[in-house]
């Protein structure tokens, strides 16, 4: 039979230092383990969020691009073509391009802003002034001052921009519009 020992006082350890070696070095190397995982994770954070920004931000976002001041459309009698810069974000990217747009009136006189991109198949209408209409050059699409279609392959009339006045500014926000379709359907 054996007899259990109680360890006496003085076998046993007061402070760490006093732990056997190795004791003392796989606890060092689990603080070592904590702390590596704390700052790892602390330094994935900002990594996760660039890598999530495309996702969680909006994909593309197309921000208004003035036009010209109003004033200078007050006689207009019949469209004029605009070039504009559109700012385009994107995920991470940011773009400017130019678009031509064509500044008109309505049936009632108010000002009104056009894509050129044809409501057909997507080439650019010209405005015809001899004879006071847009004529699509590529398969003879007409279409009134105004936009309203008038023959010609095209489902629909050409697609007018959403606008605004900020500080006598005429401002437009410039959108793609599906083709081939009969109702103005946004796509981006
Ligand atoms: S693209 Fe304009 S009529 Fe076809």
């Amino acid at each position: 039979m054996f007899e259990h020992a109680e360890p006496s006082a003085d076998t046993i350890p007061k402070t760490s230092s006093e732990l056997p070696l190795e004791t003392r070095r796989s606890f060092v190397g689990v603080l070592l383990g904590l702390g590596s995982v704390f700052v790892g994770g602390l330094l994935s954070v900002p990594l996760i969020r660039f890598a999530l920004f495309p996702i969680l931000r909006r994909t593309t976002e197309l921000k208004e691009s003035p036009v010209g001041a109003v004033t200078d459309f007050s006689s207009l009698n019949e469209p004029v073509m605009r070039t504009i810069q559109i700012e385009q974000v994107d995920g991470w990217r940011q773009a400017i391009s130019e678009k031509a747009v064509y500044v008109t009136r309505d049936t009632q006189g108010q000002l009104r802003v056009l894509t050129s991109i044809c409501p057909h198949l997507g080439c650019t209408v010209p405005w015809n002034k001899e004879k006071g209409k847009f004529a699509c050059p590529c398969h003879g699409a007409i279409f009134a001052p105004d936009g309203t279609r008038i023959a010609g392959p095209s489902l629909r009339g050409m697609d007018a921009l959403e606008t605004s006045v900020r500080d006598g500014q005429l401002l437009v926000r410039f959108q793609y519009f599906r083709q081939l379709v009969p109702d103005r359907e946004v796509i981006g």
